[in-house]
């Protein structure tokens, strides 16, 4: 593994910048995979996206090698879109079943996701359910995170309470944007279900991961500053045991002085 480039902290988050997005991803997975090895009934935060892809792909390869196992693990996705069948290939539980849950040795009954297909007039319930369920596993141990090239984290956009719970959200139209190739043209939903931020922050080691030039805009903004609302990652920084690791084109606007 190459070794990072530079480490800092932001407040109480820990930023690593990586040489490259495989370096960065191969990080977050040896970090997840040595969690697992050491006990083997860690509860997981799951996180879906283009970014997490190789995280995955890591993970798969090594329980191939016999390296690790999540037959005891647990595991929680941060966001469903609202409404979907969980059959859409566009949805996330698909994106969870084809990267990872259908080639690793996971419980079908321990894998967790928000319920797309759920009815509008049961969905606080849903989610308060969903809440309910963390909170009886023992809360996540280690969380996934992607961040969206407007800042959010899970589906909690711009403006999202830094204390707030999993809840049905509006997604804004450059998220809707940034997500229609999965989908036909006009059918991306205009809802989701997101676990909250201070769902997420709850989670006793949160590991963002943010690749390419596309993100280097919000990385810059959730660090510079006071963290605010207005840019739902700047939340990481409130947390000690929180991470995020960047590469090189994801961190091109951070200052030196930094
Ligand atoms: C979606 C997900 C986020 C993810 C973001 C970035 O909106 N809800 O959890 O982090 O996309 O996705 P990508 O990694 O494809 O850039």
């Amino acid at each position: 593994m190459q070794p990072p480039s530079r480490e800092f902290r932001v407040d109480r988050l820990r930023v690593v910048i990586h040489a490259t997005p495989v370096a960065a991803a191969a990080a977050v997975s040896a970090e997840i995979a040595a969690r697992l090895a050491e006990a083997p009934a860690t509860v997981l935060g799951l996180a879906t996206g283009r970014t997490p892809i190789p995280v995955y792909e890591d993970l798969v390869r090594r329980h191939r090698r016999g390296e690790i196992s999540f037959a005891r693990a647990t595991t929680f996705n941060l966001d469903e879109y609202w409404p979907i069948d969980p059959g859409d290939e566009a949805s996330f539980r698909r994106f969870m079943e084809e990267r990872l849950f259908s080639l690793v040795d996971l419980p079908a009954e321990r894998r967790h996701l928000p319920d797309g297909a759920v009815a509008e007039a049961d969905v606080e319930r849903a989610c308060r359910r969903y809440e309910e369920a963390i909170a009886a596993a023992g809360g996540v141990d280690l969380q996934l995170l992607g961040v969206g090239r407007n800042g959010h984290l899970g589906f909690n956009e711009p403006g999202s309470a830094f204390d707030s719970r999993t809840r049905r959200v509006r997604l804004s139209e450059s998220t809707r944007a940034a997500n229609r190739e999965a989908f036909a043209p006009g059918a991306v939903p205009r809802h989701a279900v997101t676990m909250g931020l201070g769902t997420i922050l709850e989670a006793r080691r949160p590991i963002a991961l943010a690749t390419g030039r596309t993100k280097a805009e919000a990385v810059a903004r959730a660090l510079l500053g006071a963290a605010g609302v207005d840019v739902p990652a700047s939340a990481l920084r409130t947390h000690r045991g929180a991470a995020l690791h960047l590469d090189a084109a994801a961190a091109e606007a951070i200052p030196a002085a930094l």
